[in-house]
C-alpha cells in the first residue's frame, strides 16, 4: 500500500500485458514490436505516476548508452 494505493495490485493489472509483450518481442527480436512495446509500458509507468500525484517522476527510453566507449552496433545488420 502507498497511502491509499494498493500498489501492487495496480502494478500487475496495468504493468503484465505491456512487459509480456516486450519480453515476447525480444524473443522474437522484433525490433519494431520491442520498440511500440516498449514505449506503450513507458506509458504506462507514467499514467500511474500521474494517477497517483507523483507525475514528476517520468519515465523515458534511454537516450544514451551506458557503454559510452563501446561501439555495440551488429557487424552484420
Ligand atoms: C501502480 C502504480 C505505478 C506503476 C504502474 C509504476 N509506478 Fe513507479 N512509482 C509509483 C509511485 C506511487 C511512486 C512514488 C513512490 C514514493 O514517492 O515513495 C513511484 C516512483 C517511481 C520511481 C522513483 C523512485 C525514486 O524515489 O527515485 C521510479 C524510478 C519509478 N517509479 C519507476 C517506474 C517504472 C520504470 C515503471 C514502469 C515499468 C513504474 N514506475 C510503474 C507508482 C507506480
Amino acid at each position: 500500500m502507498y497511502r491509499k494505493v494498493n500498489i501492487a495490485e495496480l502494478l500487475a493489472a496495468t504493468t503484465r500485458e505491456p512487459m509480456e509483450t516486450v519480453a515476447s518481442a525480444i524473443k522474437s527480436a522484433d525490433a519494431a514490436k520491442f520498440a511500440e512495446a516498449y514505449g506503450r509500458l513507458t506509458a504506462t509507468c507514467n499514467a500511474c505516476h500521474q494517477a497517483t500525484d507523483r507525475g514528476f517522476v517520468v519515465i523515458q527510453a534511454p537516450k544514451i548508452s551506458p557503454f559510452p566507449d563501446q561501439d555495440l552496433r551488429p557487424l552484420k545488420p
